[in-house]
C-alpha cells in the first residue's frame, strides 16, 4: 500500500501565513519528486492560484 501522508495547517485568524507556509511546502516537497495537491476551505481564489503555482497541481 503505498504511502499518503497529509498535513492540515491552519490558524486562528487571517494574514496569519497559513498561505506563505503551505506554498513554501508545496515546492519544497514537488522539487523532491512528490506529487503534491493542495486543498482550501473558505470562500478564496487568491489562494489557491497561489498554491496551484506552488504545487504544480490543481487545488
Ligand atoms: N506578496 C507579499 N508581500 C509582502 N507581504 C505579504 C505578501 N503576501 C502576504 N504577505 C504577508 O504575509 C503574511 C502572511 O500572509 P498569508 O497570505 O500567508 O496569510 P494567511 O494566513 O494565508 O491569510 P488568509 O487567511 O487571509 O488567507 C501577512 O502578514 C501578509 O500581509
Ligand atoms: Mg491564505
Amino acid at each position: 500500500m503505498n504511502a499518503c501522508p497529509a498535513l492540515f495547517i491552519t490558524a486562528p485568524a487571517s494574514g496569519q501565513g497559513k498561505t506563505t507556509v503551505t506554498a513554501a511546502l508545496a515546492r519544497y516537497h514537488r522539487q523532491r519528486g512528490r506529487r503534491v495537491r493542495v486543498f482550501k476551505t473558505g470562500p478564496d481564489f487568491l489562494d489557491p492560484m497561489i498554491l496551484e503555482c506552488a504545487s504544480g497541481q490543481p487545488v
